[in-house]
């Protein structure tokens, strides 16, 4: 028993204001009412949060939370991290209380993504109100959405997400780009044990940011429609037009965060309930429709 999901993402940002309008105003997040001048903390279901912004001197990806299902699963996955040799560092007890979990240990994959890998499933208490009026974001046993980490060890961070912490392959592909190497760049997604079609993925794509994009669902494309109008009457830079992967089936659009990396925004991905009987796929076209880029400066 692995990761089930990714529980939250932490940030560092130098503009909280801009990210406070970023993320209710277009995102359709609402801030909670323990934001204050250096952290803005977003919520988008149930969760007391699942964006912590940290004001700092750069804007930049700190962490993603990967979430186990129970405290056996965690101890489990702990273990199987501490006899591989990889670096852990407890969370302390302050740590445990901000992030609201149970229980954590904080490490990095061999790429240097830093994760916190924790168990708890905090409830807020309350509702979620989207101040944008999305109706509901795709969640629960899916977690928050996924994240695609930049990588220069390839095959050794697939590695560490499949061997240590569960994950199993989902689709691959080789991305060609104009001035690339001849064999493309991989980019690899991986799924939890939860039913979404891919929790990380991990390419060989360099980011200054330290993220390539992280993702956030919502249940219909009505509401995919009317973030993309949000997004461009708030002037945010929409790094990719509406489009269908292949490997996720997942209807979306990509537009630049006020920290640089992209969030993709979309709805239909599809999700698989018994992995057991999910064969992997080799994508060689990465889109079946749409998905222009612009990458901007
Ligand atoms: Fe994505």
């Amino acid at each position: 028993m692995g990761v089930r999901s990714l529980a939250y993402i932490r940030i560092e940002a130098q503009d909280l204001d801009a990210w406070r309008s970023f993320g209710e105003g277009v995102v359709g997040a609402a801030a909670t009412a323990e934001s204050d001048a250096d952290t803005l903390f977003l919520r988008i279901d149930d969760r007391p949060w699942r964006f912590c912004i940290e004001k700092g001197s750069r804007d930049h990806f700190i962490a993603a939370g990967l979430e186990f299902p129970t405290e056996e699963a965690f101890r489990e996955g702990v273990a199987k991290l501490r006899n591989a040799g990889v670096e852990l560092t407890d969370g302390d007890a302050a740590t445990i209380k901000h992030r609201q979990v149970k229980g954590m240990v904080m490490c990095q994959d061999p790429g240097g993504n830093h994760l916190e890998l924790v168990w708890g499933n905090p409830v807020a208490g309350t509702p979620f109100v989207s101040p944008a009026g999305v109706s509901q974001f795709v969640t629960a046993d899916m977690g928050l959405g996924h994240v695609v980490f930049p990588t220069d060890k390839y095959e050794e961070t697939r590695s560490f997400y499949k061997d240590l912490l569960g994950f199993g392959d989902s689709d691959e592909m080789r991305v060609m780009l104009p001035d690339g190497p001849e064999q493309g760049l991989g980019m690899s997604f991986m799924h939890a044990t939860g039913p979404r079609h891919h929790t990380v993925a991990v390419t060989e794509f360099p980011s200054p940011t330290g993220l390539i994009h992280t993702m956030v669902e919502v249940s219909n494309i009505d509401e995919v429609g009317l973030a993309l109008d949000r997004a461009v009457k708030a002037g945010v830079h929409i790094s990719s037009s509406l489009g269908r992967h292949t490997n996720d089936k997942m209807i979306s659009f990509y537009m630049r965060t006020p920290s640089g990396f992209d969030i993709e925004y979309g709805c239909d991905g599809i999700q698989t309930h018994d992995w057991s009987r999910y064969t992997p796929t080799v994508t060689a076209k990465e889109d079946l429709w749409g998905h222009t880029w612009d990458f901007g400066n």
